[in-house]
């Protein structure tokens, strides 16, 4: 089987595929390695996955549907699609609003679009725990409303659930939709503050802490996403059979439609969490407390009992595990800190 993954040489998509295809399977990336963040990291990823005879890779942009049209006929063969190329990062959605409506929707709607036209078996799509925004009661459920986006960002998240639903509905093309709750890890995002403290801490750079550190976040080590993505895929959603038009539930369907989360449901406090960094990196970080910065949220953390009922997902990596794993790649990949 071929698999499409768009966003492959993105943090979550690199993982994903070098696990896809140490399974064996076919899998082609799509990604237009944009410079939101430096793409040398890009390319760097892209050399571990081009290690892989069963690997195969366009550089393209998903707004340009032609292009994207051509590698589905070049591989006669794909049956499921994975698409975590989006523009992601709530602060810089403020910044370059036009960024998110291009490749989260525009670039979105071209990825149905295409499922339609080559009659995909299975659309898996990343969402966020963003999309929760306003919402304040814990853990976050996805059967509850999530109508108050509070970023740019979340609205283009929560606007692909809607835009799945209306294709599972239109051309019943299976979807399963993953609200993902920070991930880290080896070759993670640069803009995301785990990475960044740990680069300012080696530098001896003071780092910004938010809201007084007063904030709490369901950290997922990318090796546990990744075994919730894999359990998925040969899971498409079938119609819910108990699924009451009266009385509607935002995460399934009379359509073969599906939202998750996929996250850690162990919720860790930042202060803990960077003590944890600087134990592992050996020095202590020099701090600086500002207020709540606009569009960020107190804290996530996510109930994630319908994954687990439905594939056995429970993650596995403990916040010391996976910064350990984390602090190592950091300090081999950039030749610092001695270690
Ligand atoms: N990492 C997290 O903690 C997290 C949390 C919530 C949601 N997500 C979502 O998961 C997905 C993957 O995230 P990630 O952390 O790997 O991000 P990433 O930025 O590392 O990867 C996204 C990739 O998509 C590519 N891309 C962006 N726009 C594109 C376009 N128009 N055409 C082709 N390629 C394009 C980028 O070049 C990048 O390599 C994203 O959709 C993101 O919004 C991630």
């Amino acid at each position: 089987m071929t698999i499409l993954i768009t966003g492959a040489s993105g943090f979550i998509g690199m993982h994903l595929s070098k696990r896809l295809l140490e399974m064996e399977y076919n899998v082609v990336g799509y990604d237009n390695i944009n410079n939101y963040y430096n793409p040398m990291l890009k390319k760097s990823r892209l050399d571990e996955l081009n290690k892989y005879e069963n690997f195969n890779f366009y550089k393209a942009d998903l707004i340009n549907y032609n292009t994207l049209e051509s590698v589905f006929n070049k591989y006669g063969d794909i049956n499921v699609v994975i698409n975590l190329a989006a523009q992601a990062g709530v602060r810089y959605s403020i910044e370059k609003p036009q960024a998110y409506i291009d490749s989260n929707l525009k670039g979105f709607g071209n990825i149905l679009e295409a499922c339609r036209n080559y009659d995909v078996k299975h659309l898996i799509y990343a969402s966020s725990s963003s999309v929760y925004g306003a919402n304040t009661k814990m853990p976050f459920s996805t059967k509850d409303e999530v109508d108050h986006p509070v970023s740019l960002y979340a609205a283009t998240k929560k606007s692909n659930e809607l835009m799945a639903h209306s294709y599972s509905h239109l051309y019943g093309i299976p979807t399963t939709g993953l609200r993902f709750f920070t991930v880290y890890g080896p070759y993670g995002r640069p803009d995301m503050a785990y990475y960044s403290f740990t680069k300012d801490i080696i530098e001896g750079n003071t780092i910004k802490i938010f809201n007084n550190g007063e904030m709490m976040r369901d950290f997922t080590y990318i090796d546990d996403i990744v075994d919730g993505i894999v359990r998925l895929i040969d899971q498409p959603p079938q119609p819910d059979p108990d699924w009451d038009r009266e009385n509607p539930t935002p995460e399934s369907s009379y359509a073969p439609y599906k939202i998750y989360n996929i996250g850690n449901n162990q919720p860790v406090k930042l202060m803990d969490f960077i003590e944890t960094l600087e134990k592992h990196i050996g020095k202590k970080a020099k701090k600086e407390y500002l207020p709540m910065q606009p569009g960020d949220v107190q804290a996530t953390y996510a109930d994630i009992d319908d994954l687990t009922e439905a594939t056995g997902f429970k993650p596995t990596t403990t916040i010391d595990e996976g910064l350990k794993k984390f602090v190592d790649w950091y300090m081999d990949y950039y030749k610092v800190g001695g270690k």
